[in-house]
């Protein structure tokens, strides 16, 4: 059996939303301490649904498909699910991966969730 499966080897191949947004309404950076890879993820918010997502992960085949697949499933999302996005979540829509890949799937989950609260701490400081 493939070590990857279709999906991961599609979004890795053809990342979607990859780059970055000026002027975004959140930015989340989050790193991995142990393979030194990180993931940045913009997001685009108007009334509190994420019209635009972008990306820019330096790091494995597995963090760049997870990434991928995350923004493709919180676009035109409302913020409070975004928030409820989890790595399992992004992991199944991926069709799974290989077990010492999973925590790649955590950066993603972490760099969606940071983003969201620079979105909050952004907003509350314009009040
Ligand atoms: Fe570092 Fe995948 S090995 S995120």
């Amino acid at each position: 059996m493939a070590l990857y499966s279709e999906k991961v080897m599609d979004h890795f191949r053809n990342p979607r939303n990859v780059g970055a947004i000026e002027n975004a309404d959140g930015v989340g950076e989050v790193g991995n301490a142990k393979c030194g890879d990180i993931m940045k993820i913009y997001l685009k918010i108007e009334d509190e649904v994420v019209t635009d997502v972008k990306f820019e992960t330096f790091g494995c085949g597995s963090a760049i498909a997870s990434s991928s697949m995350a923004t493709e499933m919180i676009k035109g999302k409302p913020v409070s699910e975004v928030l409820k996005l989890t790595n399992q979540a992004v992991t199944e829509a991926l069709g799974g991966l290989p077990a010492h890949k999973v925590h790649c799937s955590v950066l993603a989950e972490e760099a969606v969730r940071a983003a969201v609260k620079d979105y909050y701490e952004h907003r509350s400081s314009e009040c």
